[in-house]
């Protein structure tokens, strides 16, 4: 099914409904972050491309929106269906591509097949309304407006390596079902799965030029793609230092932003800790740390602390360190750089004070699960997103240090408060400066329905599946004017 995809491991770009090399030869290659292991080649795609690509999907889009509704969403089921099938597959190429374990990557795909669907469900719900003119104050019954939602144009989707096909499926479905074309820009670690993902749309019978791929380093293509004309919409995901670089150049173009975090769990002395130990170990050591929700700081009220960081650390202590075939918890970071950083974020809390109480050990990108306890204010790890199977435990005196220390984060994804009492759950949750608020869960994005977002230097926008429809669609009004009846 996925044999045009790519010749002797040269994968290519969906440009017009064909699979295309790049006409200077230019590539990338594509290794394994777990062993090396090469996996291909993707095309590094040049200005003059991206011009002609652009063109194709911009020029594939009215006919697309012209189509009903159900056909459109009758196409996405059947992509769902087609990735559903090809999971094992594709999976497989996700787990080594990115380092995830083999079972959370084949459960990727089934998720997106799962978004996909739920989307075309949405996108047929959608309605418009009409407005009649005697509503407001002097105006006669003479005018009736018609309002429906119509597409932006081309959305430029941009994903992030953590989640190569979830995070891009769920900003193609959501702008396809809307009636947009869509450029998806994969993240270079991760492209593979990301072409993999359009081709499952193409094969779907999407029609041609409606979906595009282009492949090449952000860093050398992603400023002439953001500020591109043709580009309506652009959805990224990714870090905030680029979200943000993208807001200052893109123009006047909308955006819509899920960026980096630093999410707090706030664990109050009559917490059941328990359960607050054993969502913390896998909010903040799923995928090795690197999810923009993961729990990236602990914050416990004293009277327990000693107790949880006991619990926590026995929990640490049996995650599986290895190879994302063995289905490890804990496997090789992306890259060289990501694993320095996380170790520098480590010897930085250590010099300054802060009891280690596990972890600390490297071999490679292979970063062992590190704990850390006494965790203060002057250390980069307290505020800083480590994107790795780091975790500090800060100490506070109550609930309201709690917050002042979670707000005072650049950061505003994700929060998380444990505790018994609903009134002081709620109270926290009204207090904290983010998207969202778990009350005794784990910061996470899923259900895909939710709607998810970021405030401050986590994002702007929000998604989740009907959310992410109306930001990808506006409204069109019809004003009919009664005259002389
Ligand atoms: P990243 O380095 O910002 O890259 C994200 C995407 O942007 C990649 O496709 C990248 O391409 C591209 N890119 C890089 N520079 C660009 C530029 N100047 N213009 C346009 N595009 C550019 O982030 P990442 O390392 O892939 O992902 C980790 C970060 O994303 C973390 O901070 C994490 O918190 C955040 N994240 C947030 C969410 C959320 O929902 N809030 C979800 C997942 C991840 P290349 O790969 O070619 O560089
Ligand atoms: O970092 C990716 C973000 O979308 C996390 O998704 O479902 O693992 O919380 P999830």
């Amino acid at each position: 099914m996925f044999e045009q995809l790519s010749q002797n491991s040269s994968y290519r770009n969906l440009y017009q409904g064909q699979w295309a090399d790049g006409v200077h030869g230019d590539t990338i290659s594509v290794k394994a972050p777990a062993d090396g292991k090469f996996l291909g080649t993707i095309p590094s795609l040049h200005k003059d491309e991206i011009d002609a690509y652009l063109r194709s999907a911009r020029d594939a889009q009215k006919s697309w929106a012209d189509m009903p509704v159900n056909e459109r969403a009758r196409i996405l089921r059947k992509t769902a269906d087609i990735l559903d099938a090809g999971a094992k597959e594709i999976g497989g190429i996700l787990s080594d591509e990115i380092s995830k374990g083999l079972s959370s990557a084949i459960g990727e795909v089934h998720r997106t097949a799962d978004f996909i669907r739920f989307t075309a469900d949405q996108g047929e719900l959608v309605e418009g309304r009409s407005i009649g003119s005697e509503n407001f104050p002097h105006f006669k019954k003479d005018k009736i407006s018609v309002v429906t939602r119509v597409p932006l144009g081309l959305v430029l989707a941009i994903s992030p390596f953590n989640y190569p096909i979830n995070l891009a499926g769920s900003k193609i479905a959501p702008a396809l079902i809307a009636g947009n074309s869509v450029v998806l820009k994969p993240p270079t670690s991760g492209a593979i799965s990301g072409l993999y993902l359009a081709a499952a749309f193409q094969e779907a019978g999407l029609p041609a030029g409606v979906l595009t791929t282009v492949t090449g380093r952000g860093s050398e293509i992603g400023d002439y793609l953001v500020t591109h004309p043709l580009v309506d919409f652009i959805n990224f995901t990714g870090s905030s230092a680029v979200g943000k670089h993208i807001a200052e150049i893109a123009g006047m173009v909308p955006l819509m932003m899920e960026l980096g975090g630093k999410d707090a769990a706030i664990i109050l002395e009559d917490a059941d800790l328990e359960l607050a130990a054993k969502l913390i170990v896998s909010g903040a050591y799923g995928y090795s740390g690197q999810r923009c929700t993961a729990v990236k700081r602990v914050l416990a009220e004293e009277p327990i602390a000693d107790e949880l960081a006991a619990n926590v650390l026995e929990r640490v202590k049996k995650l599986h360190v290895g190879q994302p075939k063995e289905n490890a918890d804990i496997t090789p970071l992306i890259n060289t750089h990501a694993a320095d950083y996380v170790q520098e974020l480590i010897d930085d809390a250590l010099q300054k004070g802060a009891k280690l109480l596990t972890g600390n050990k490297r071999n490679g990108n292979l970063l062992a699960p590190t704990l850390f306890d006494y965790v203060t204010a002057d250390m980069r790890l307290a505020w800083e997103e480590p994107f790795g199977p780091v975790l500090p435990i800060i100490r506070i005196r109550n609930a309201e240090e709690g917050i002042e220390l979670s707000n005072r984060s650049e950061y505003g994804l994700q929060g998380a408060v444990f505790t018994r009492d609903i009134n002081k759950a709620f109270y926290v949750a009204s207090r904290l400066d983010v998207g969202t608020v778990q009350i005794n869960g784990k910061p996470e994005r899923g259900p895909d329905h939710f709607p998810f977002l970021g405030v401050k230097s986590s994002g702007m926008g929000t998604q989740g599946i009907r959310y992410s429809i109306e930001a990808m669609s506006r409204p069109k009004v019809t004003v009919i004017n009664f005259q002389g009846i």
